[in-house]
């Protein structure tokens, strides 16, 4: 009997530090994660964000001296997020067709000093709405898809024509998919990647980015469940991935991360195309605010959380520690 148990000891593979190294399955390189930054008008402006500790919005000039400084320790990607003045918002966000809108701007110098770097622009309305919805609203105050998906197009082509490499629509529309491929297509972006968010949930994990872009005042108490996924199903992400394939996405987000950890490992059985997850604020702000309380070690667990994504099925991860890991 002791003999039998001896053939099954588990730990003498974990006996030596060169041994867990020479057997470790998963790895996370700098090259796998892509950096949000947030945008503000400005010269010369970093403004602290009080629910995300230690990460900034950047006037254009500061964002592209961010990029530069990620490009250098190997991050290949940056996902820019605009934080709209509100004399800018309107109720149809007609600013994200604007083709000097900050965003615009931001991916022009970007791309001018850090040519290196690849650049992410979401697409949805919601920095540009009163309402703080991603899309326009119908007479009955419902989030018109159609009418959606027609302004979303035109967004993405303002940010293609700019110069950004990768479309992130992140508004969870029926459809936006083929039809924003088809717009870049008809207008020559043939290159411009999609980059879908495909399952995305109504969070409650998104708190801090709304305060970071300023549009959980405009959302108020209003919640984005009649197009976010619902958090109490797994089947319907695999729904929405097979149908973000279908219309031509060239890589799919789950989003959030850390709690959805099931879905991106039953995403990765059903779809060969990349999986990137992203760490959203609110998991970067409970483990830096716990870490700020001695309750964790911040670089430690973040290390693991990323490894995590890896385990799971992820190839990329977008994380507001993208810097922090190495
Ligand atoms: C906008 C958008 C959101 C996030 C990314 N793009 C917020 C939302 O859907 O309300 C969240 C990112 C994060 O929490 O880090 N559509």
């Amino acid at each position: 009997m002791t003999e039998k148990l001896h053939f099954q000891r588990l730990r003498r593979n974990r006996k030596y530090s060169w041994l867990r190294d020479l057997l470790s399955e998963n790895f996370i390189n700098q090259s796998d994660l892509i950096l949000p930054i947030f945008i503000i008008e400005g010269s010369n402006l970093k403004q602290e964000i009080k629910n995300l500790p230690d990460i900034y919005r950047f006037s254009i000039d500061l964002a592209v001296k961010q990029a530069q400084i990620a490009h250098q320790k190997g991050i290949k990607a940056i996902m820019i997020f605009p934080v709209v003045e509100k004399n800018l918002k309107t109720a149809d966000g007609i600013e994200a067709l604007n083709k000097n809108n900050l965003i615009c701007r931001a991916v022009k110098e970007i791309k001018k000093y850090c040519p290196e770097i690849g650049i992410i622009c979401d697409v949805a309305l919601d920095p540009y709405t009163l309402h703080g919805h991603d899309g326009v609203l119908d007479e009955k105050g419902d989030v018109a898809n159609d009418k959606t998906v027609e302004l979303l197009c035109k967004q993405a082509l303002t940010q293609a024509a700019a110069g950004c490499d990768i479309i992130a629509p992140s508004d969870m529309m029926d459809g936006r998919v083929a039809a924003i491929r088809s717009a870049l297509d008809r207008e020559g972006f043939h290159k411009v990647v999609i980059m879908s968010y495909a399952a995305k949930y109504a969070s409650n994990f998104y708190g801090p980015f709304r305060d970071a872009v300023g549009s959980s005042g405009n959302l108020q108490k209003a919640d984005k469940k009649t197009y976010q996924m619902d958090f109490r199903n797994s089947r319907e992400a695999i729904r929405e991935i097979l149908q973000d394939e279908k219309e031509g996405s060239d890589m799919l987000i789950i989003k959030p991360g850390m709690p959805y950890l099931d879905v991106i490992c039953k995403a990765s059985q059903h779809t060969n195309l990349p999986i990137i997850a992203y760490q959203v604020s609110g998991e970067y702000a409970m483990l830096k605010f716990a870490s700020k309380h001695g309750a964790l070690d911040y670089k430690a667990s973040l290390h693991e959380s990323l490894i995590a994504f890896k385990r799971a099925g992820a190839c990329a991860i977008i994380t507001y520690g993208a810097l922090d890991v190495f």
